[in-house]
């Protein structure tokens, strides 16, 4: 008869071999990305949407103080950026509103109402002079399908986004909306752009070297400069050479999955899609962690005496508090849970190490997978701007992922610098706005 500790012992080797993603898992998930990469830059049925964001890397000699606009996945961030023309970039003002869970599954002219009296809060909080037109640029991290670098339609929400009338739409004319019913028609919309694209866009400014943005945090994805001749489902006669294309990967769906994913899957907003997010992103990572909790409970393997029900709450466990266990922080009187076993400690650090460690090891192999499409011996340097919690929070995510990198890429890895780059959507959205700008008056002195 198995005694207790070893029953546990089993049940987390289990787990373990689950949730594993060996180098030949690694080696498989770059060759799918690069056959979805190329279907999806030829308009072919993908799951990474790949989508040209009508912009390139910016030359580092963009000047002057813009406002950017930046919807993430939990709170809105209106922010004054002035840049000096050479290569620096200062915010002068910022402010930060939380999202609360009403607004996200409100109507959508309501979700843009509060989002213009954020605005509004934000000239009246840093007493700006409304006296002149201001440029916005707009950071809207979701899947959008841009028709120009001003315009696009929401494809479907993400996270936990459900507004209603917002799906098909185009964001910036229900913006624009807005602003003109709270009276501000003062604010024009510059630009409009993926938080990623941002991402990338702050990170070569600062660092000509850097060729991909990556989100670790509520959701993921990444985007990287395509050559405008490999962008097959949008010929442009005469386009820059190079242009940003927003992959879109957490809806990469070529993964192997388990019990815990399917469960989650299945009882999110948006089944079968954004499977990569649910396998990788800060949003899930603690609902995987919580149904693992309550599967071994309800088998009597943790917390013995308590009822499941402690964790029955769908997102009820977040994934900071699965990385504070991770760093030796006590979460569980959170969940009323006073003396804890030191067993019940360790297999709550060793559960979260786990669906760490996996997630960690599907985004390096996703990098190494737009890394060798871009340069396939990686023979360049290559920097990779990171924004998000988890990569920049979570103990030992980074190195997780530095170390994949090397069984996947031997010393191509060397030349591979992961670079977390701190308020990156928002800084890199006004860069764009100063591109668009310039453009703007390029076009305007051109004809
Ligand atoms: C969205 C992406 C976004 C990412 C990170 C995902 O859920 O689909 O557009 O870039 O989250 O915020």
């Amino acid at each position: 008869m198995m005694n207790h500790i070893d029953a546990i012992n089993v049940f987390l080797s289990r787990l373990e071999s689950n949730f594993c993603v060996t180098l030949p898992d690694a080696r498989t998930i770059v060759e799918a990305f690069h056959r979805e990469m190329s279907a999806g830059l030829a308009g072919k049925e993908s799951s990474l949407q790949m989508i040209p964001s009508f912009v390139g890397r910016p030359c580092g000699a963009e000047k002057g103080r813009y406002l950017a606009l930046d919807l993430g996945g939990t709170n809105i961030r209106v922010l004054a950026v002035e840049l000096d023309g050479n290569r620096n970039a200062a915010i002068r003002a910022v402010s930060r509103f939380v999202i609360e869970q009403d607004k996200m599954c409100a109507t959508g002219e309501e979700l843009f109402d509060y989002i213009a009296d954020c605005i509004h809060l934000f000239f009246k909080e840093h007493g700006v002079d409304v006296q002149r037109t201001f440029h916005l640029s707009f950071t809207f991290s979701f899947p959008v399908a841009q028709s120009s670098l001003t315009s696009g339609r929401l494809i479907a929400w993400t996270k936990k986004f459900t507004a209603c009338n917002v799906e098909g739409q185009d964001v910036v004319a229900l913006l624009t909306a807005a602003l003109a019913r709270r009276r501000m028609e003062f604010i024009r919309v510059a630009a409009l752009a993926n938080d990623t694209v941002g991402t990338l866009v702050a990170g070569s400014y600062f660092d000509p070297s850097c060729d991909m943005g990556v989100i670790l945090g509520t959701g993921t994805n990444a985007c990287y400069p395509e050559r405008s001749d490999r962008i097959l489902k949008c010929p442009e006669p005469g386009a820059p050479s190079e242009m940003i294309i927003n992959m879109e990967w957490g809806g990469f769906s070529q993964l192997k999955t388990n019990i815990y994913d399917r469960l989650l899957d299945e009882a999110s907003p948006n089944p079968g899609r954004q499977r990569l997010e649910k396998m990788v992103s800060g949003m899930y990572l603690g609902e995987l962690a919580r149904l693992i909790i309550v599967d071994m409970m309800t088998k009597g393997l943790l917390f013995c005496g308590v009822s499941p029900d402690v964790f029955s709450g769908q997102y009820l466990l977040h994934t900071e508090q699965l990385s504070g266990a991770a760093a030796g922080f006590d979460f569980f009187a959170d969940f009323g849970l006073t003396d804890v076993s030191e067993t019940d400690s360790r297999t709550i650090r060793e559960i979260s190490r786990i669906i760490s460690a996996r997630s960690a090891r599907i985004a390096a192999a996703a990098i190494a997978a737009v890394v060798t499409w871009m340069d396939a011996k990686v023979e360049r340097f290559h920097t990779i701007a990171i924004d998000g919690a988890l990569f920049e929070k979570y103990p030992g995510y980074p190195d997780c992922m530095i170390e994949i990198l090397h069984d996947l890429l031997g010393e191509g890895a060397r030349r591979i610098r992961l670079a977390p780059v701190r308020d990156g959507s928002g800084i890199g959205s006004a860069i764009i706005g100063a591109v668009a700008l310039h453009n703007h008056l390029e076009r305007d002195v051109n004809n």
